[in-house]
């Protein structure tokens, strides 16, 4: 059995569970020995309650009654295991197994990924999940073998729009502004195509970085923007859409291929099923978090067609820039 000591007071608790349920009860199945309990940790830097993290329950939930109790994940919300790039770090190592991340985060390990969030690449979320669950996102889950990760699902993330504590509306009101961005040169060059200065800055630092000045602005979506508490500074939204860059389950590959043939599916299939619920809790929440964002005072312009395009000519070199996934931007453009 892995990891010692905690995972042999879950075990015992997991079995003492199955004990009373099957107590007496001859029809159950048996419980797990528990020298065959294995205990895994998941980790998520959104806090309880945030659409990842209901998915990532349901992910844990579906692993442990299909496993009859021999693989529990245990599930790590709010960074508690660390931020983004040190979880991904250190579950390379096998020091975290399993994380739900964003894709830009992925792309500063496997830059291929870039190629998922290219501004203004997918024409709804309807085009994006075709992409995702079509041959590109099984190619892209597949690709980080080499960084001893796999990718099992596709999460929903909407789409990332620009928020600032002086108004924009156009890429000229940016000129001078530091926007924050997550860690992608991808993320830097956009930024800079639109006149502002990007800031590289870990997601649980925003916050502060915004109150203190060192940062006039940021991008993300609705949930973020209000759990996060981004709302009670930036009191300006501009419903822009410039990416989508969508959320994935990761698994440390050392740990997936010890598990049994039917272990490894029974992963697959929850971590599937657990998508589609996360899909139906984002589209909920999304909505509740932009009433709440209005309901705080702040003003949230959406974009006229013109407006909105001066954005898309600004970021448009970002595409040549990044030539070398030109293929992959093809068959994306080229999904149903
Ligand atoms: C989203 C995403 C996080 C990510 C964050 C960011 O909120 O859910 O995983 O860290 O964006 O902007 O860094």
């Amino acid at each position: 059995m892995r990891r010692k000591a905690l995972p042999l007071l879950c075990a015992g608790l997991a079995c003492g569970l199955w004990l009373c349920a099957c107590a007496g009860n001859n029809g159950r199945p048996q419980p797990p020995e528990p020298a065959n309990i294995q205990v895994f940790r998941l980790a998520d830097n959104q806090p309880e309650g945030y659409p990842t993290v209901v998915g990532n329950r349901k992910f844990a939930e579906l692993v442990q009654e299909r496993t009859n109790g021999e693989i529990i994940i245990e599930v790590f919300p709010d960074a508690q295991l660390g931020d983004e790039i040190t979880v991904v770090d250190l579950m390379r190592f096998g020091a975290v197994d399993f994380a739900r991340v964003s894709s830009n985060t992925m792309a500063t390990f496997s830059p291929s990924i870039n190629a998922l969030s290219l501004p203004y690449l997918y024409r709804d979320k309807e085009h994006m999940f075709n992409v995702l669950d079509g041959p590109v996102g099984d190619q892209v889950l597949e690709s980080m073998r080499h960084l001893n990760l796999l990718g099992l699902c596709w999460y929903d993330s909407g789409a990332r729009s620009f928020y600032s504590v002086t108004e924009i509306t156009s890429p000229d009101d940016m000129k001078g502004l530091n926007i924050r961005v997550q860690e992608t040169q991808m993320m830097m060059d956009l930024i800079r195509y639109l006149g502002g200065t990007p800031v590289p800055t870990v997601f649980s630092e925003v916050y502060t970085a915004m109150k203190t000045g060192v940062i006039d602005g940021a991008e993300n979506n609705f949930p973020s923007y209000v759990t996060a508490s981004h709302n009670e500074i930036a009191k300006f939204f501009i419903v822009d859409e410039h990416i989508r860059s969508p959320e994935m389950i990761l698994v440390n590959t050392r740990v997936f291929d010890s598990l049994s043939e039917q272990q490894r599916r029974i992963i697959r299939e929850a971590a599937l099923e657990a998508a589609q619920v996360q899909r139906q809790e984002w589209a909920r929440q999304e909505a509740d978090y932009e009433r709440q964002a209005i309901a705080s005072g702040v003003k949230i312009t959406r974009l006229t067609p013109e407006q909105r395009q001066a954005f898309v000519d600004a970021v448009a070199p970002v595409r040549d820039d990044y030539e070398e996934y030109a293929d992959m931007v093809r068959q994306i453009l080229e999904t149903p």
